[in-house]
């Protein structure tokens, strides 16, 4: 039987108690399976993700495969940085919507919050897997594709703009895609930032894979989210009968983590600050 994939969160806005790591409003995780290491996103900067790695004894050049959940800056920042050490074409995985320009609009200031990198500049250096459907990265791993049907909440910002035309319209955050990776007893569902919607994601995976969800892991972006929201979230979540460990961070928000913890109990609903080895 294959060995369980062992998943630590690289970078988050918190790191553990007592550890050298740092932390930077941004997210990164490292999966490792029997036929790979994949980084999934990169964090804010090249200096926390670098710094994180080292301190965690991964070298970048042991890296396999890359996937981004979506172009905002706290999940790509550190990309630049990461492809110098990593090895000449590394793959990467994300939607093809990534290369989208993305805004950020505060009163009349507007704010470039999308990818550091232009296309070309990482088309050279990357092996490019751009896809709207579910890809596989390695066995037992895969992208969630674009997810596609939206009735719950999408996890948005009212700050969040794309360009269309010479208009300016909300982000439809059609870049957003999680992880899916097969656990001892069924799929792991790893998010970026979940800017579709954690409740959409999950019901995407459920119908895509067919498969149990044993745990969910990584932002969620349900900071910022009504209370009854929140108790209808915490409510699907206690029904999924499969439903072993939670580990919201980044933009999950410490009144999420507190309903969530609240809903599903302390053995189910973990913290997940840089650092992190996910116990699944
Ligand atoms: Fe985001
Ligand atoms: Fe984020």
């Amino acid at each position: 039987m294959s060995k369980a994939p062992k998943i630590a969160c690289i970078v988050d806005n918190a790191v553990q108690p007592g550890s050298r790591l740092r932390g930077e409003h941004g997210l990164a995780f490292l999966i490792e399976i029997e036929s790979g290491r994949v980084l999934f996103d990169t964090g804010q900067s090249g200096a926390v993700l670098l710094h994180n790695l080292d301190m965690l004894e991964i070298e970048p050049a042991s890296i396999d495969a890359l996937a981004i959940s979506h172009a905002h800056y706290d999940h790509t920042g550190g990309l630049p940085a990461l492809l110098g050490p990593a090895r000449p074409g590394l793959p990467l995985y994300a939607n093809p919507d990534l290369f989208r320009e993305r805004l950020s609009r505060r009163g009349d200031e507007f704010k470039s919050i999308g990818l550091p990198l232009a296309q070309e500049t990482l088309r050279a250096q990357t092996v490019l897997h751009m896809s709207a459907e579910p890809q596989q990265i390695l066995p037992g791993m895969w992208t969630t594709g674009e997810i596609t049907l939206r009735p719950e909440p999408m996890g948005s910002s009212p700050h969040h703009m794309i360009r269309e035309g010479d208009r300016l319209i909300p982000d439809p955050y059609q870049d957003d895609m999680a992880l899916v990776i097969e656990v001892e007893s069924g799929l792991l569902l790893l998010c970026g930032c979940c800017h579709a919607g954690l409740l959409n994601t999950l019901s995407h995976v459920q119908r895509v894979f067919e498969r149990p969800i044993v745990a969910i892991a990584g932002g969620t972006h349900l900071a910022g989210t009504s209370s009854n929201h929140l108790q209808h979230v915490g409510q699907t979540l206690l029904e999924m009968a499969s439903l072993q460990r939670v580990y919201p961070n980044h933009c999950s928000g410490t009144a999420a983590f507190h309903s969530l913890l609240l809903a599903l109990g302390p053995e189910i609903v973990r913290p997940c600050p840089a650092g992190t080895r996910l116990d699944l």
